[in-house]
């Protein structure tokens, strides 16, 4: 019988199930989209019902579950920080610690209960590093036998940035940046600042920029602020971040705003309060940060590994407008950027991690091709699936038979 399996994510922030039958992907899904929650976190039942059905398999079939990380490393990495700033931090503790006591550390035991809900079978169960999931989904299937792979997001275990290499079916990871010093959580703070959610509006943040004034004093200071304040920038891209600003190792919240407050001159903008040009200034003041770091690691990524092409996978990866411009600059003759470069993408890397590395099978690639079927990996809906909720919610609707036509109507009424 053919070999599948399970890559999850879960217990952080989007939640998601994938999986690879003999190395290609058969399905994958966010568990928000079944759940209509967004970002939901809690262990992805809908979604990994669903990648069992698409494939046929009952967990008693499936050869392994690959976990997207490793739990008790980020136990650890709670432990000796929260050590190494106290007493600063005991509110955080005392909040933190019981919840990852009982929900978090014992994943292990939690899985395997949430899975005997799903159906019996108890397929081994494996947890490789956050950033190596993320390098996997990046490099696995992309479109390169060979390629510099670049991850950077808020925070895994202990890892907020790597840089490694991939050539067939072996990933090296060759250098890691690590928590507290992070490009994702400096890029949240300022998605706090700004008055967006937390790993949720970083996008609006980074739509925002470009309604900042590039010339403008405030920009132009800002940024340099942000440089000789609350960064200590490496020329390799490396950094270490000022924690004297920032909240997010031990407190409930991202910043201390009293002190960016000084610095800025702003306040922190209420949510949903009017967004004025200063915010958009910082915005944009942040996004240049930002680019110039990621072109930094950029750079020692070409340098470490004498690559031509190079992918992308982490939260931060998702800043297109980085990517853009980094892909313009022509320091890689080609990048790939895995769709799904936030955490549930890791669901998918850890599926391949079972595959390529637990499992050591060799890796098929079509040039040009990148083994992502277009990303369309989740539930597809048929039109008696739309005729049903019709009937459900007694709603009008018109059956179009060319797409085409339907296409221009929606365009037309949009316009
Ligand atoms: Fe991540």
């Amino acid at each position: 019988m053919s070999d599948a399996i399970v890559g999850i994510s879960a217990y952080y922030h989007d939640s998601a199930a994938a999986i690879l039958v003999d190395g290609d992907i058969i399905a994958a899904a966010h568990e928000e989209r079944f759940t209509r929650k967004k970002h939901d976190s809690t262990f992805p039942h809908n979604a990994l019902k669903y990648v069992l059905l698409e494939a046929g398999r009952d967990l008693s079939d499936i050869s392994a579950i690959v976990f997207y990380d490793k739990p008790w490393l980020k136990f650890e990495r709670l432990l000796e920080t929260y050590h190494a700033f106290a007493p600063k931090g005991l509110t955080s503790f005392s909040f933190a610690i019981p919840v990852w006591i009982k929900e978090k550390l014992f994943t292990k035991k939690i899985i395997r209960d949430e899975l005997l809900k799903i159906g019996p079978g108890k397929p081994p169960l494996l947890f490789p590093e956050h950033h190596l999931s993320h390098a996997s989904s990046a490099f696995y299937p992309s479109p390169f036998n060979e390629a510099a792979i670049l991850t950077i997001d808020g925070v895994g275990e202990w890892a907020t940035a790597t840089i490694g290499y991939g050539k067939g079916k072996i990933i090296k990871i060759l250098r890691e940046l690590y928590f507290p010093h992070s490009l994702g959580l400096l890029y949240s703070a300022f998605t706090y600042y700004c008055g967006f959610k937390v790993n949720s509006g970083e996008y609006k943040l980074m739509g925002l920029a470009p309604y900042g004034i590039s010339n403008s004093n405030e920009t132009k200071t800002w940024k340099q602020k942000i440089l000789s304040e609350m960064i200590d920038l490496r020329e390799n891209g490396s950094f270490l971040l000022n924690m004297d600003y920032f909240n997010f190792a031990t407190g409930l919240t991202m910043c201390n705003e009293k002190k960016w407050e000084k610095l800025f001159g702003i306040p922190r903008r209420k949510s949903e309060s009017l967004l004025t040009q200063s915010y958009m200034n910082l915005a944009l003041a942040i996004q240049e940060v930002t680019e110039e770091i990621v072109f930094l690691l950029a750079e020692e990524t070409k340098k470490i590994t004498e690559c031509e092409y190079l992918v992308m996978a982490g939260g931060v990866a998702l800043n297109c407008v980085a990517n853009g411009n980094l892909l313009r600059r022509g320091t890689f003759k080609d990048i790939w950027i895995q769709p799904a470069a936030g955490d549930a993408g890791g669901a998918l890397g850890a599926a391949y991690i079972g595959w390529h590395i637990w499992k050591n099978n060799n890796r098929k690639v079509t040039v040009g091709n990148d083994s992502m079927h277009g990303a369309y990996l989740g539930p597809e809906y048929s039109s008696s699936d739309y005729i049903r909720l019709t009937r459900k919610y007694n709603a009008p609707y018109k059956h179009y038979e060319k797409f085409d036509t339907l296409c221009k109507d929606v365009a037309n009424l949009i316009a």
